[in-house]
């Protein structure tokens, strides 16, 4: 189905309107509109994100009718200056409604800490622990009682930002904050920032992009069912997964019923999932570049480009050649078809959420159920096994749905369904590290790429991404091989080097790094790179906590081109005590 027929659906002109929810956000303000359209297109803000989180100093119908006054009175080409004193009185500076907080759960001397060989790097790990602090907001009580006059969703429950720019919650950064703040002994604040997410499901059926309205339109990778996981495994609180499991299914649901698609091979027919966003017009938040980029095609393609960029940001990976291979121009944006491809990561996620989902519910004692989500898991896994595995490379690639092809490009996203356990053969492991040094990804010394094209955007080489790093590691990590669990150990020490190293000249950590040049903050994309940084840090502690008997701050070890491979073994078998 075509995305403008999906809309039509939507609409409600009837047919399977079972399903169709309404439009999730017809603010005239913060998601469509002249006075948006105005605003963003003037750039009055260096950053499209400012306008949109600005709250209202008095109702939506108000700004709206004084706006049109405006827009009347200069027939809808308001100069500049009438534009910013019109935002100056009906606006609010943004973060206004979003105060600090200091988690009550925060304490010195988590017990991991000690489990830290590495003096430097012991001290490091407390000053992680310590940003937890700056990274916790709740919400002024305005939120709740005028909620009409906000971009921001109310939610009940302190929680921990990403940091930056990005001053609300996201969803999939949010897993890899809840390992972090799970090994600072943090639950209960994971438990709020759990019950958050749970909350919007029961609202929104699904879990938007992040805490704005603006981010109602999309989703991200669907993590809430293993979010749910760390938390009942580190608190083996049953009750409160008793309590939630429903609400689980239903954003499973959500999955399932809007982001499926059939895929025939071989005389058979499969079902996986891919991202997908059913709404045109730009990005509230990104506007004026949604409209730039759209200006350099035809009319009658813009439309579906907004829903393309939509759903690149859906996906996480906003934005990067993995999402424009076999588009026009594979190097620019305007040739995204995000919709076309069924990603190896999103299935592997959802995979890994079906087990869990029947584990969950045998431990709650309901067969059925559990049953019903172990036929899920495994007609994904054949699924997975026949379209996405390539058994002559050893790894998964993402498909193409128009070509029928798989995309062989290097992502370490293809490596997803071993970290998410989603695999019936053992010796994938060992076949992915295979793929790896055939890939020569292992010749980067500093953390490995998002992709080997260098296109300026942000999910492209040379940046390099904590999720990314974690999905790779703790996958070969899974292998029963000690040369597959070695290389995982050293990429684990490669990417601490590369996190330390830029801490001691910075004194900060930022969402993603540049691997060239002996590794930096990195750069390209929509925005300047942000200081935080919350997945960062958790990925950071999960590796410092897993590997830190071994892990050090100092030495360059990490040579791992294939024919080091045996060296760096064999050095990794040296007694400890040597002094190196
Ligand atoms: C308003 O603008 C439109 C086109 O932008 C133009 O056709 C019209 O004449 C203008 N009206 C006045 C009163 O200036
Ligand atoms: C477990 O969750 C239930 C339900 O939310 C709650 O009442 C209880 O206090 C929780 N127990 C712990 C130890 O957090
Ligand atoms: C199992 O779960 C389903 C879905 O939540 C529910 O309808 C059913 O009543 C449950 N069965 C048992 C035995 O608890």
């Amino acid at each position: 189905m075509t995305w403008e027929l999906h809309l039509l659906l939507l609409l409600g002109l009837g047919l399977g309107s079972q399903e169709a929810l309404p439009p999730p956000c017809e603010s005239q303000i913060y998601c469509q509109g002249e006075l948006l359209h105005q605003v963003q297109m003037a750039k009055l803000y260096q950053d499209d994100k400012q306008f949109v989180d600005m709250p209202l100093t008095t109702t939506p119908d108000q700004v709206l009718q004084s706006f049109s006054k405006l827009a009347v009175a200069y027939n809808y080409s308001i100069p500049r200056e009438q534009l910013q004193e019109f935002v100056k009185q009906h606006f609010q500076a943004m973060g206004q409604e979003l105060q600090p907080w200091i988690p009550e759960d925060w304490k010195d001397s988590p017990q991991f800490l000690q489990k830290i060989s590495d003096a430097k790097l012991r001290v490091w790990a407390e000053q992680l622990h310590q940003i937890w602090k700056n990274l916790g907001k709740k919400m002024k009580p305005e939120v709740l009682s005028h909620p009409e006059r906000f971009s921001l969703i109310y939610s009940k429950h302190p929680f921990i930002v990403p940091g930056g720019r990005f001053v609300e919650f996201y969803y999939w950064d949010s897993y890899w904050v809840m390992e972090g703040l799970l090994l600072s002994e943090m639950a209960s604040t994971v438990k709020g920032m759990l019950q958050n997410f749970l909350d919007l499901v029961n609202t929104y059926r699904h879990i938007p992009n992040g805490g704005r309205v603006y981010y109602l339109q999309r989703s991200q990778p669907p993590l809430l069912t293993l979010m749910m996981n760390l938390y009942v495994t580190h608190t083996k609180n049953n009750t409160f997964l008793q309590e939630n499991i429903k609400t689980l299914a239903l954003e499973l649901d959500f999955w399932t019923l809007e982001r499926t698609v059939p895929v025939r091979s071989g005389g058979k027919s499969y079902i996986l999932n891919r991202y997908y966003v059913p709404y045109g017009g730009p990005r509230p938040e990104s506007y004026s570049k949604d409209v730039e980029v759209a200006d350099t095609l035809p009319e009658e393609d813009r439309e579906t480009l907004w829903a393309e960029l939509k759903a690149g940001a859906e996906s996480g990976w906003d934005f990067s050649s993995r999402w424009f291979v076999g588009g026009p121009n594979p190097n620019l944006l305007s040739s995204i078809r995000t919709s076309k491809m069924v990603p190896v990561d999103l299935n592997a996620f959802l995979c890994q959420a079906e087990e869990l989902m029947s584990n969950f519910y045998s431990k709650l004692g309901n067969e059925t159920e559990a049953t019903k989500f172990r036929n899920l898991r495994a007609q994904r896994l054949a699924a997975m096994e026949a379209i996405l595995w390539d058994e002559q490379k050893g790894a998964w690639f993402d498909y193409d749905l128009e070509t029928g092809k798989k995309n062989l490009e290097f992502y370490p996203s293809n490596l997803t369904p071993l970290w998410a356990g989603c695999f019936s053969d053992p010796s994938v492991a060992d076949k992915a590290l295979k793929y790896l040094e055939d890939s020569k990804i292992l010749t980067y010394q500093h953390g490995i790429p998002t992709s080997l094209q260098n296109t300026g955007q942000q999910w492209d080489f040379p940046n390099a991404w904590a999720p990314l790093q974690d999905l790779v590691i703790r996958g070969l990590a899974k292998s029963a091989s000690s040369r597959t669990q070695e290389v995982a150990f050293q990429l684990a020490q490669n990417w601490i080097k590369t996190n330390f190293d830029v801490y001691s000249e910075k004194s900060a950590m930022y969402e993603k790094y540049d691997i060239s040049n002996g590794g930096r903050p990195g750069g390209g994309g929509e925005y300047e790179v942000q200081e935080g940084f919350g997945w960062t840090n958790g990925v950071a502690l999960m590796l410092l906590d897993r590997y830190g008997d071994r892990l050090t701050s100092g030495t360059k070890l990490a040579l791992l081109g294939p024919h080091c491979l045996v060296a760096a073994l064999l050095l990794s078998l040296l007694p400890s005590f040597l002094p190196w």
